[in-house]
């Protein structure tokens, strides 16, 4: 069992109807190894129909979109382009609409626009964005005003109020229901992959943390020259606590022709990342496999340079991106999750030093950032908040703090 895992549900439970174009009972294989962070959803009829209604319904993105993706990233790990990648920690159900949806594109613009000036290349939009709905949790059970309650583990999962901790598998539905709508503003807006004529710079790309293998594994597609994609999204992630090289999660993007990327943090060492590499990206292939790097600024210039050492001996064409927010969360005064943008600005600045000494790509940032005007992440360690705290998981940056940290880039 890996760190974290729960018990497997029963493989009875992961039948599909058959369908040549879709993998079908196939789906059962995705999710026979020791998974991590799973819920345990307590009623297997429910979820079986959702694994039904998912696995037969039109994907979220197609493959055509995935390969673009990819080969942007190409570019990217060519040194040809940078990425910036953004958006909430855990995305809020009530902030999916035509107008949420466009602040956020007018977020990452603002946020590509000042990467653009200080690296003088053109800038890849990649939203945490359309599926970002499910949290990985250090521990099963949080207490809530002296309360211990299961872990609220996002809005694809269960609810944050007391009496709505028991994991529903109708949340599952709900949120692929909400991801198409975010998809669907995204294309209004005149920016989805599916824009006739967009350029590649100007689309905003989705991204999410693959976690919930019962919403992922049912959204396998075939692609059209064959293997398989996630059509939940054109860049899945693994997390940090899901990494396990024996785990479902890296088996699952391990065979997929998605572009993905894997959260590294102090935690990995420089032998188990390379075996990391060989099990995602065995082609060594441009494009294909991004690491984002998730230190604290403390540790970022000492524990980074042999890990980005190994993966370019050992051959691996990857993109490195920073994340400087989830290495760097502090407790405030009164008890609540914060970032200082000075700490964040310390990691950006040392991961670059890191690039440029190792020879890694530096491609660019990832960030938990909002266009909404509020005060979870902080200037200062004594600064009194004046403004809300709205966050359903993790601190945010609002944008004058995202444009800050971006500034930070200069590689
Ligand atoms: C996240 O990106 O919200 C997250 C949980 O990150 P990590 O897996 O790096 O801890
Ligand atoms: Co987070």
């Amino acid at each position: 069992m890996s760190a974290g895992g729960g018990p497997l549900v029963a493989e009875e439970r992961h039948r599909f109807p058959g369908d040549p174009a879709r993998p079908g009972p196939e789906v059962r294989r995705w999710l026979s190894p020791p998974a991590a962070q799973q819920p345990r959803w307590p009623d297997p009829v429910a979820l079986a129909r959702v694994h039904t209604d998912l696995a037969t319904g039109p994907g979220l993105v197609d493959a055509g979109s995935v390969a673009r993706l990819r080969a942007l990233l190409a570019e990217v790990s060519a040194g040809r382009m940078r990425v910036v990648q953004a958006g909430d920690c855990a995305e809020d159900p009530a902030e999916c609409g035509a107008e949420h949806v466009r602040a956020k594109v007018g977020m990452l613009d603002a946020l590509a626009g000042v990467l653009r000036d200080h690296c003088e290349r053109p800038v890849a939009r990649i939203g945490r964005l359309a599926g970002q709905f499910a949290k990985p949790r250090s521990s099963p059970t949080e207490l809530v005003e002296g309360r211990e309650l299961p872990a609220y583990r996002g809005p694809m999962v269960n609810g944050t109020g007391p009496g709505e901790r028991t994991p529903d598998p109708e949340r599952l539905r709900a949120g692929h229901h909400l991801a198409r709508s975010v998809l669907a503003h995204l294309a209004d807006a005149g920016r989805g992959a599916d824009v006739p004529g967009l350029p590649d710079e100007s689309v905003v790309w989705v991204s999410h943390e693959a976690l919930l293998l019962d919403y992922e594994a049912p959204l396998l597609r075939r692609a059209p020259g064959g293997g398989l994609f996630l059509s939940s999204t054109h860049l899945p992630w693994i997390g940090d606590r899901t990494r396990q090289l024996d785990g479902a999660h890296v088996r699952l993007l391990a065979a997929v022709v998605n572009p993905v990327a894997c959260k590294v943090g102090p935690s990995i060492g420089a032998d188990e990342l390379v075996r990391l590499c060989a099990a995602l990206d065995p082609g060594r292939e441009p494009g294909r496999l991004t690491l984002v790097a998730r230190f604290g600024a403390d540790l970022v210039r000492t524990a980074l340079p042999p890990l980005v050492r190994a993966v370019r001996r050992a051959g691996h064409p990857v993109v490195w991106l920073c994340d400087p927010m989830h290495g760097n969360t502090v407790r405030a005064a009164d008890g609540r999750k914060v970032r200082l943008v000075g700490a964040l600005v310390r990691e950006v600045e040392g991961f670059q030093d890191v690039m440029l000494a190792e020879h890694g790509l530096a491609g660019g940032v990832h960030l938990e950032a909002t266009p909404n005007d509020v005060a979870e992440c902080r200037w200062r360690a004594d600064e009194v908040p004046d403004k809300p705290y709205t966050t359903l998981c993790d601190p945010r940056l609002n944008l004058p703090q995202a444009v800050d940290v971006v500034s930070a880039w200069w590689a």
